[in-house]
């Protein structure tokens, strides 16, 4: 349970809000490279954290992502004309480079001045693992882009798909670290094809570490011994899968009420085969089936994510929603666009999620206090993560940071 405060705080992303203020010090993923095919092609609406941008590819191949409205009288940059080194506006024709300079004004007199004034915003871009990223902080504060180990391997290790949810992130990202309700909400075909343990855990136990914490689900082992799922979250929306192929999403805000979550699969050492991408579009994990053309789902709440209550009540599915995505979606979602945390009531199972929210209000407490927000050193993402045995008598916290450390040459430049 938190105060109405606590999470308001938490949840609001809009520019000048702490918590916007927080999350915009991280590389955030706009959209898909894919999304601007060509040089001079048509621009694409892109929202973050609740502002609206548009993002063009130029003529030498660079990607801008700028304020949607341009700064003559806001008309919108969607509109615009896509040429010679810049986004031209439709009105008037004023026209604006990826760096958000004025280089253009043809419906002025040439006033070398005037046109020096006019400036839009304009976020750097960076284009990795097959997205498109931007940094939206003060400039003199922008990171080296992390070593996110699923951007580094090569485009054929790894199938990325995103979808829209209607609700905060932070109720996806919850979600995505609430280990306890694999065992209820999951429960179905899915999870037995893909090797869920479904066995109620015995301990949780969430480590902070350098890059977020890393989050452990402990079963009963052989002789004494402990078995571990390790997921990871990393600083500020990221989480980490201890499946086969490995997993991963990133929840971006949208605005305060709508996520896209980027769902990934990926091998670090190999191409993924032609089996684990039949698995992938199966859409029975965590890359749903969607709507042509368009980042929503094709099970969505308009519809009560075609819940088969037949299905729900034969015992096969616990939800009777077909898909780990969607059902996470449908739950996450149907807390409220922003979940009311002041009328909650949490256990011990809930530990992770207690954790989870300590560690982003105290980012951002320290953060408000003029602190470095953690996390910024781009090393300190390259881990993964994992799934062990530990011998009776050694503890999670001992033996984790040795165990999701990745020492393989795959960030090499
Ligand atoms: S509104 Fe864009 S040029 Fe006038
Ligand atoms: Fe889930």
């Amino acid at each position: 349970m938190l105060s109405r405060e606590d999470n308001e705080k938490l949840t609001r992303i809009g520019p000048g809000t702490p918590m916007g203020n927080l999350v915009r010090r991280y590389w955030i993923p706009a959209l898909f490279s894919n999304q601007l095919p060509e040089p001079d092609g048509a621009p694409v609406r892109v929202k973050l954290l609740d502002e609206k941008l548009v993002a063009f590819r130029d003529t030498r191949g660079r990607v801008g992502l700028i304020d949607e409205r341009c700064p003559h009288r806001t008309a919108s940059l969607f509109f615009g004309r896509n040429e010679e080194c810049g986004l031209r506006c439709t009105y008037h024709g004023w026209k604006f480079d990826v760096d958000g300079n004025c280089v253009d004004l043809p419906s002025e007199p040439q006033d070398k001045d005037f046109k020096r004034k006019i400036k839009i915003t304009a976020y750097p871009c960076i284009e990795r693992g097959g997205l498109v990223w931007t940094y939206m902080g003060p400039p003199e504060l922008q990171p080296d882009f992390p070593d996110l180990e699923w951007t580094k391997v090569p485009e054929n290790h790894r199938y990325v798909t995103r979808h829209l949810q209607d609700c905060n992130w932070v109720q996806a990202l919850e979600g995505g670290f609430d280990t306890s309700h694999l065992t209820f909400l999951h429960r179905g075909p899915e999870t037995y094809a893909d090797g869920v343990q479904m066995s109620l855990p015995i301990r949780y136990e969430v480590i902070p570490m350098d890059f977020g914490f890393a989050a452990g689900t402990c079963r009963e082992g052989k002789n004494g011994a402990t078995d571990w799922t390790c997921s990871i979250m990393l600083v500020p929306f990221h989480k980490l899968i201890s499946t086969k192929p490995f997993g991963a999403h990133v929840w971006v805000p949208i605005d305060d009420e709508t996520t896209m979550n980027y769902s990934v699969e990926y091998w670090p050492d190999r191409p993924l085969s032609e089996q684990d991408l039949r698995d992938s579009k199966s859409h029975h994990f965590i890359h749903p089936e969607m709507m042509p053309g368009s980042d929503h789902a094709v099970l969505n709440k308009d519809n009560d994510y075609m819940v088969d209550r037949a299905l729900q009540k034969s015992g096969e599915s616990y939800t009777g929603i077909k898909g780990i995505g969607m059902q996470d979606c449908s739950i996450q979602e149907s807390m409220g666009p922003i979940a009311d945390r002041t009328i909650e009531h949490l256990g011990m199972s809930d530990t992770v999620i207690i954790k989870l929210r300590r560690l982003l209000l105290e980012a951002l407490h320290d953060f408000e206090a003029g602190g470095e927000p953690p996390g910024l050193d781009p090393t300190a993402y390259r881990v993964r993560s994992a799934r062990f045995t530990l011998p009776a008598g050694r503890t999670f916290e001992e033996a984790v940071d040795e165990l999701v450390r990745i020492k393989q040459p795959v960030f090499a430049k």
